[in-house]
């Protein structure tokens, strides 16, 4: 039934990408004679339900009646609702742009032409971005956003991969909706800023991998699995009309390079936009999206390593995850002493705990604005909050002692689960609890993404990084202190750790006003050395070791300066040992 919805062009969400565990994509089975259609429509006339089904039902994730469009097979005619819970919600487009000082430089100058304007395009997996921007000037006219249609051939890349895989033409089906999204997104900022297409003389645009070769209209399949052979890695200047765009007579479209198979144009902005040659400290580069993108590297060396995070960080694969839109509990605190919650949501300027956020969220009324789940800034908050009151040990076990202290420490089967939000799940105002398998997830990505860093850090052979930028919408949202409470990032001083905002949009820019910039890039990129986190033996005990929170043997002295961290037990000492000793002293 998915794949049906996705050919008719009907979003559903599907965070886990059709298998059956994240129980978004349900539906409603609408039985009756439709003259309309000319159908009668049954639930018989779908397969019957599926083990995966039937388990979340039992645990109570699935409506009764309702089924999971992605277990759900159409045998006859059938007319199915798609509930408000189930449809993409609207991201919150996150992609403002840097004020970032570029100094124009443009390809194509202003002869007999009086007006020539370019469009700057970050290809995202989940959303697109377009800056129109005026050539000779360089300021942005216009800047518009929408979510990138291929979504709904697959919620990931690898799924979109599979998808190109196993459908005839489903490559180009992609590669046609995502030009037909680019365009319309040139027209309307082209339309906001008064400015016609015939005066639109360049575009460039970044993307990773997948999008950069369906973009091309390149078969993306390879890109599926190791080595991750890129069919095409250098720069690409065509003509615009190669990639569907009616603009100017003439006008040309410049992709940035990709450095290696799972690194693409997109962390090749990135490094145009934060230029770490530049400077002999070394920067730690971290793009964070489904896989992350990390960089490393000074005026002497740069290094480019992915490292497979999951989706986690996005809110997928946890229990009440969602992306970031509206209703999304997006901050969380944790009082240490009562081990009571306050929290915000995306949509409301009010923590929980303050007078007036029942009002702003609609308690009341039916169908008004609610909490609906949590995204990722929000769960890096709420799992680094619980490790900072106690609730989880450091090896990311929720501690069942606590629930004597707050009932919000339950016990759910043979582990413990702490609740965030009531909510009123009879009336589809779902509960949000932290799972202990939630908390696996995150503990999951966070080592990734820490190996990574450290295995580019002995690379490189240094112990600390002078800076960390984090780049990416979802950079640009968490609290970097709780980032590195969690340790999915090394200790640095903490006035060093910024967001780098939607850098790759930035690099973008660059690349469209500043000829020299392309030739920089160019040259900058062939100089990266590439260092494959799958084979590196040593990426596997960081990433062991990495699990613990915040690590199992790295200390965080600078983190400390700032925040109480809870006792770390010494390594092999047991916490009853430690109690002993303390005792004994006393
Ligand atoms: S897509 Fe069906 S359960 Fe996730």
């Amino acid at each position: 039934m998915l794949q049906a919805a996705r050919e008719l062009g009907v979003d559903i969400d599907s965070i886990c990408g059709g298998q059956a565990r994240c129980s978004r994509c349900q539906v409603e089975p609408i039985e009756g004679m439709f003259a309309k259609e000319g159908i009668t429509s049954s639930a018989d006339h779908l397969s019957n339900m599926s083990v995966d089904e039937q388990i979340c039902q039992q645990e109570g994730l699935l409506k009764t009646g309702n089924r999971l469009s992605c277990q759900a097979k159409i045998l006859g005619d059938i007319k199915i609702a798609v509930p408000a819970s189930s449809q993409v919600h609207d991201q919150v487009i996150r992609k403002d742009l840097e004020i970032h000082t570029i100094e124009p430089d443009p390809l194509a100058r202003p002869g007999i032409h009086h007006r020539m304007y370019g469009v700057a395009v970050d290809v995202g997996s989940t959303t697109i971005a377009a800056h129109l921007c005026d050539l000779s000037s360089g300021e942005v006219l216009a800047s518009t956003g929408a979510m990138n249609p291929q979504i709904r051939y697959g919620e990931d890349l690898m799924s979109r991969v599979s998808y190109a895989m196993l459908h005839t033409g489903g490559a180009k089906q992609m590669t046609d909706a995502v030009r037909a999204a680019i365009n319309e997104l040139i027209a309307s900022a082209a339309k906001q800023a008064h400015v016609d297409l015939s005066e639109i003389y360049e575009v460039t645009l970044v993307g990773n991998p997948v999008m950069h070769h369906l973009l091309l209209g390149l078969d993306p399949t390879p890109l599926g699995s190791a080595p991750f052979p890129l069919t095409v890695k250098d720069a690409t200047e065509i003509p615009a009309t190669g990639l569907d765009f009616h603009l100017a007579a003439g006008a040309r479209a410049y992709i940035l390079p990709c450095i290696a198979g799972h690194v693409g144009a997109d962390t090749a902005a990135v490094l145009l936009a934060e230029t770490p040659w530049k400077s002999d400290e070394i920067s730690l580069i971290i793009d964070v999206g489904t896989n992350a993108e990390i960089i490393l590297g000074n005026r002497k060396r740069l290094l480019a390593a992915s490292s497979p995070t999951g989706p986690a960080f996005e809110g997928a694969q946890i229990s009440s995850g969602q992306r970031a839109a509206p209703g999304a509990i997006e901050r969380v605190r944790i009082d240490p002493q009562t081990l009571e919650p306050r929290f915000k949501v995306i949509g409301g300027n009010l923590w929980s705990n303050e007078p007036g956020f029942n009002e702003e969220f609609g308690k009341e009324e039916p169908g008004g604005q609610h909490v609906t789940g949590i995204c990722g800034s929000g769960i890096i908050e709420a799992i680094a909050s619980m490790y900072l009151a106690g609730i989880i040990r450091p090896d990311g076990v929720i501690d069942g002692k606590m629930a004597d202290r707050n009932p919000r420490i339950e016990a759910s089967g043979r582990t413990f689960s702490y609740l965030l939000h009531q909510g009123d799940p009879k009336n589809g105002k779902p509960e949000i609890r932290i799972q202990q398998a939630d908390v696996r997830a995150i503990q999951l990505a966070k080592a990734a993404l820490y190996a990574g860093a450290r295995l580019l850090m002995d690379r490189m052979g240094v112990d600390k990084v002078d800076r960390i930028r984090l780049a990416g919408a979802f950079g640009s949202h968490i609290d970097v202190k709780y980032a590195m409470v969690l340790g999915m990032i090394p200790d640095c001083d903490l006035t060093q750790v910024s967001s780098a905002g939607n850098a790759a949009g930035t690099g973008a820019r660059i690349a469209l006003l500043n000829k020299a910039s392309r030739k920089e890039i160019e040259r900058r990129v062939r100089q990266v050395e590439k260092v494959e986190t799958a084979t590196d033996e040593n990426f596997q005990k960081h990433f062991v070791e990495a699990m613990a929170i915040p690590h199992a043997s790295h200390t965080f002295a600078n983190l400390a300066r700032v925040i109480q961290l809870p006792d770390r037990p010494e390594a092999g000492v047991s916490l009853k040992e430690k109690r002993r000793r303390r005792t004994r002293k006393r």
